[in-house]
């Protein structure tokens, strides 16, 4: 039977997961209403992600014999300066979702849980992966600066820079 430390922990993550999605999810809408095409369309899936990351965690945890808690949520910002603002704050969440985990994986070797400590490796990887990314993407928006022709590339070409999992 999973502890109860265990399973705060992961309900905990649940509920930033869900979080995640839904920021992801107004900032898609955002630059959706702006007319960014490319962008919107990796911040919709951007988004989904996180839903999928919330899921596999509730299904993890009911498999364990806990029982997974659906959060209620704060209503995210609504509205963003600017594509700049947006990545630093999907990198900061980002950034701070990777802290969750590798909290959870120091719980979990304390409480000798090792089959949650091997569940939680996909997320280590996952975290390494969406930090890398949001990093790329801000190097390049630090790069296109206020020019309108290089923001056209980089909507056009920003699904390109997810690498192949
Ligand atoms: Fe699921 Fe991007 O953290």
């Amino acid at each position: 039977m999973i502890k109860q430390s265990i399973l705060d922990a992961l309900n905990n993550q649940v509920e930033a997961e869900a979080t995640a999605s839904q920021l992801y999810l107004a900032m898609a809408s955002w630059a959706d209403a702006r007319g960014l095409e490319g962008i919107s369309e990796f911040l919709f899936a951007h988004s989904d992600e996180e839903r999928m990351h919330m899921l596999k965690l509730v299904r993890f945890i009911n498999e364990r014999g806990g029982k997974a808690i659906i959060p209620a949520l704060q209503m995210p910002r609504q509205d963003f300066q600017n594509l700049h603002e947006i990545f630093e704050m999907l990198l900061e969440h980002e950034i701070k979702v990777s802290e969750m985990i590798n909290e959870i994986v120091d719980l979990t070797l304390a409480e000798k849980d090792y089959t949650t400590h091997n569940f939680l490796q996909w997320y280590v990887s996952e975290q390494i992966e969406e930090e890398r990314l949001a990093r790329i993407i801000l190097d390049k928006l630090k790069l296109i600066g206020d020019d309108k022709g290089g923001m056209y590339l980089f909507d056009r070409d920003i699904s390109s820079f997810h690498s192949p999992k």
